[in-house]
């Protein structure tokens, strides 16, 4: 019997190089067709930052801006946490930063791209770029920036609103989980959910 050929159900894991260095995982993950995402977005987003790094981050997906340059973090929500690194004394330059998953998910509005939440099958597609990720950055602390990467490392039922400053054993990671900045961007009480969130940054950063 001839093996079928890859088919998009089959997640990332077919296009992950096993035990590759990250600049090949990057390049790599260029040709991903893992789900369905790949068709519409621009370009794949993969993570950025010192490898290895003490402090890794990891938000939701790629936003417009992200989509367009190709670069983690460079939007909006980017913005945000980089107002907030400098209230936590975080060093943006010392952390790895990366999404749950790597291209961006959008339904079109007139000409504006409006960003989606990815699916779960999106997410455990995209999961073996991440679980590389983590192998060849080797973090003391992987934060979870909101509930799609919360969900991505800890499981589908955890909740995030129950756990937000803590930092968790899980599978010999340590997690420390946080909201996504999109969320403080949103807020209606800006100020004050900024305030908590870089709150919950100094927490996870001292454990
Ligand atoms: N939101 C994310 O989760 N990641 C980015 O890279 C940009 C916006
Ligand atoms: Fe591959 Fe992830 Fe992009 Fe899907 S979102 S095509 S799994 S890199």
């Amino acid at each position: 019997m001839p093996s079928s050929p890859p088919s998009d159900t089959d997640g990332a894991a077919q296009f992950v190089p096993e035990g590759k260095s990250w600049a090949a995982l990057r390049s790599a993950a260029e040709g991903c067709r893992g789900c369905d995402l790949f068709h519409d977005a621009t370009q794949t987003v993969f993570g950025e930052g010192p490898v290895p790094a003490r402090l890794m981050m990891v938000g939701e997906c790629p936003g417009d801006r992200e989509d367009t340059d190709g670069h983690v973090f460079v939007g909006p929500a980017g913005r945000l946490l980089d107002k907030a690194f400098a209230a936590a004394g975080i060093d943006r330059s010392k952390t790895y930063l990366t999404n749950a998953v790597k291209h961006f998910r959008f339904t079109e509005r007139g000409k504006r791209r409006i960003h989606q939440t990815p699916r779960r099958s999106e997410v455990v597609a995209c999961f073996p770029w991440l679980r590389e990720e983590i192998r060849v950055v080797k973090p003391r602390l992987v934060v979870v920036l909101g509930s799609v990467a919360a969900k991505a490392l800890l499981g589908p039922s955890f909740k995030l609103t129950e756990h937000r400053g803590e930092v968790l054993e899980h599978d010999g990671l340590r997690v420390g989980v946080t909201v996504h900045p999109s969320a403080v961007v949103r807020a209606e009480n800006f100020g004050e959910a900024f305030d908590a969130f870089v709150a919950d940054l100094e927490a996870v950063r001292k454990a």
